[in-house]
């Protein structure tokens, strides 16, 4: 379990560039590897989550390099998005892909995700973003996020800017049992979580880069669904 103890502040803020250039280059190769080969295990999970992490990878990088990080930073922040949801590889994929309401239990079971993802990614300590995005990608600034309401800056700057990447994709795409939500809809609903569920400056990023065309899928007509799937609801169905 979490303890309530980890400075998750500190976990991928800082750069893990000490040592001698061959021990770094020799890191950096191992956690690439060590990330490509633990995304394929999630890809043999379920098809919709391997597009789903392969897209918020992207989403991540793009939104970190548009709040002004370096391109080295970027890369290790995407590699942290491509495994974020990681922890869902002890949950069947029945309940994953469940149509309709959740029970209490099968909330709770997959709300255990960002825990399990943690515990999985913790022990590779030249890379600490990995288990911090794991980790806290539900945590929200105003504190009502999941598992341990973290508030404000307690939550890992990767897992701030993953959280806007993971719940755009989140609804603007199609899932199993719905098709995608219409863009602009998408896009308000990332804009009116400013503050409260995301991170204000994460916020005005996306919508910079949305001004730029940048998230609007190249087969996107101006449909998608305008259903109510509000934001909650949805974490409530997929987490
Ligand atoms: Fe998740």
């Amino acid at each position: 379990m979490l303890t309530g103890n980890e400075d998750w502040s500190q976990l991928c803020d800082e750069s893990s560039d000490e040592g001698n250039c061959c021990n770094l280059a020799r890191d950096r190769r191992l956690v690439r590897e060590i990330t490509e080969a633990f995304a394929n295990v999630i890809d043999m999970k379920d098809d919709w989550t391997k597009g789903h992490s392969t897209r918020v990878a992207k989403y991540t990088r793009m939104l970190t390099l548009e709040l002004g990080y370096d391109k080295d930073i970027a890369e290790r922040y995407s590699r942290a998005a491509l495994l974020h949801d990681i922890g869902k590889i002890g949950i069947s994929k029945r309940l994953l892909q469940k149509d309709g309401r959740l029970t209490e239990a099968e909330y709770d079971s997959i709300c255990e995700h960002p825990t399990n993802g943690y515990h999985i990614l913790k022990s590779i300590s030249v890379a600490p973003e990995l288990a911090a995005a794991a980790a806290c990608h539900h945590e929200r600034p105003d504190g009502t996020g999941y598992p341990q309401g973290l508030v404000g800056d307690q939550i890992p700057r990767v897992a701030q800017i993953i959280a806007v990447a993971d719940t755009f994709d989140a609804m603007y795409s199609d899932r199993p049992y719905r098709d995608r939500m219409n863009f602009n809809q998408a896009v308000a609903i990332i804009r009116e979580g400013s503050g409260t569920q995301f991170f204000t400056d994460v916020v005005d990023a996306f919508l910079r880069l949305v001004k730029k065309g940048k998230f609007r899928a190249d087969d996107d007509n101006g449909g998608g669904s305008f259903d109510d799937i509000d934001n909650s609801n949805l974490a409530r169905k997929q987490a």
